[in-house]
């Protein structure tokens, strides 16, 4: 079938003012003022699209039940804010926290699922605004509380708070976005400001930290999260350069925009690019751009190179031997994924662009090639309008989410002695500090 091609781009790729697709917003505030006072300085000044932190509705302490029916299926209950939910019985079986059913040391149900009859009613109902007490058919005994039962409500407010503590709300950021800015001392320091940088970089995929150490600080951040994720160019690696380079991270070749891996699978969740020595001279700035911004741009503008870019597969590859000893010393990574990869409910889970890392050989068809090159090219173009230029500092790190935002490099002199040190954090260990954190200081959902 022939596609549209998209060789003629339109002159205003930078997009930063549709309805429906704004910049980011700037600010994080939070429902406490020290929270709010903990937000930072920044870059540059910015306008503030104040987004306060919500508290779970179920962490209000003595919510009660003002009614409570049995139905044909469920539990029925109203509380006495004005909620009211179903309670299907084998749910509520499957759900006993009684010690027998439940193991509270570890979080974990011990009710086999072999002896859950999914029939299963219950033969008596007592309750008061607090309790409910159940006897079911088999005569096991169960008992629920109100707050409990509250948070597991089966309402849409109740399971779009849980989406949102499963995964914040990313917000896609444009041409202007201004980094928000950490210091290294505060992040190791105090968990009310790391739980902040956890939410920033989930939900904008984009920080700048401070005053890093200068011995493997990046280590040293990631480790205070959780731990490094290794790749076979070794547990953290130095850009710099490097004769016969294995990598053109090691050269002092310009970067186009790219996320790092590619070439996995899996692509780490999180790269931190710590600059020890930066270039002096001209040249070395870093690039960053918001790939889920580009990605909602061609969906609303250009559908068609959209599609192509979420259905055709690409391989990505990483050949090659290992050019100090603590990288592999062989690899032959291989990777086929779509430029623009969604999960069934339509997130973006990641993005892959990599004009060095993109294998030769192909996974579509020859007539579809041509479309697909125009479709990519349009998307780079879109991402490099709105991207962001910063030369770091000795001493700063750029944090990204890998799987979301690219980043490049400007080129700089062959002499340079410019030298990165860089590592990686998985998604899930951020996600998980990040959910750690609510839970403990009291923040269970965030907006
Ligand atoms: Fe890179
Ligand atoms: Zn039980």
């Amino acid at each position: 079938m022939a596609r549209r091609a998209f060789c003629s781009w339109p002159s205003l790729l930078r997009a930063t003012t549709t309805a429906s697709l704004r910049p980011m917003s700037r600010k994080i505030q939070t429902g406490s003022s020290q929270l709010i006072q903990a937000t930072g300085s920044r870059l540059r000044s910015s306008e503030v699209a104040e987004q306060p932190f919500v508290i779970h509705p179920g962490v209000r302490a003595g919510v009660a039940m003002s009614h409570v029916t049995k139905g044909e299926r469920s539990i029925d209950i109203a509380f006495d804010n004005g909620i009211h939910s179903a309670f299907p019985f084998v749910w509520l079986r499957d759900n006993c926290q009684c010690p027998s059913c439940f193991d509270k040391d570890s979080s974990s149900r011990k009710f086999l699922l072999e002896n859950l009859n999914v029939e299963e009613y219950p033969t008596n109902v007592q309750s008061n605004s607090e309790t409910i007490q159940i006897t079911w058919s088999d005569g096991h005994q169960s008992e629920y509380q109100a707050d409990w039962l509250h948070q597991r409500a089966f309402t849409d407010a109740a399971r779009s708070d849980y989406s949102k503590f499963h995964a914040l709300t990313q917000v896609p950021w444009g041409a202007g976005h201004e980094f928000e800015r950490f210091s290294f001392d505060e992040l190791v320091s105090d968990d009310r400001r790391l739980l902040e940088w956890l939410v920033v970089m989930e939900k904008t995929g984009l920080s700048l930290v401070t005053n890093m150490p200068e011995d493997l600080g990046v280590c040293k951040l990631i480790e205070h999260v959780a731990f490094v994720r290794k790749t076979h160019y070794g547990y953290a690696f130095h850009v710099e350069n490097r004769p016969s380079a294995n990598n053109l991270a090691f050269t002092s070749a310009k970067l186009g925009l790219h996320n790092d891996l590619a070439y996995y699978e899996y692509i780490p969740g999180m790269i931190m690019l710590q600059c020890l020595k930066q270039h002096e001279g001209s040249g070395g700035e870093t690039q960053v751009s918001d790939g889920l911004f580009a990605a909602e741009y061609l969906r609303q503008h250009h559908p068609e190179a959209h599609q192509i870019l979420r259905t055709s597969p690409m391989y990505f590859w990483d050949k090659g031997t290992a050019g100090v000893p603590a990288e592999s010393p062989r690899f032959y990574k291989l990777s086929k994924a779509p430029v623009l990869q969604y999960d069934d409910a339509g997130n973006l889970m990641a993005v892959r662009i990599s004009q060095h890392s993109r294998d030769s050989c192909m996974a579509i068809s020859a007539e579809n090639v041509q479309p697909f090159y125009a479709a990519m090219r349009l998307f780079y173009d879109v991402m490099e309008a709105n991207s962001v230029t910063y030369k770091m500092q000795n001493g700063d790190m750029v944090a990204l989410d890998n799987r979301r935002c690219q980043h490049g490099r400007l080129e700089f002199e062959a002499t340079s002695t410019r030298h990165l040190v860089s590592a990686y954090l998985d998604l899930d260990e951020a996600r998980c500090r990040r959910r750690e954190l609510q839970d403990r200081l009291g923040f269970f959902h965030l907006q």
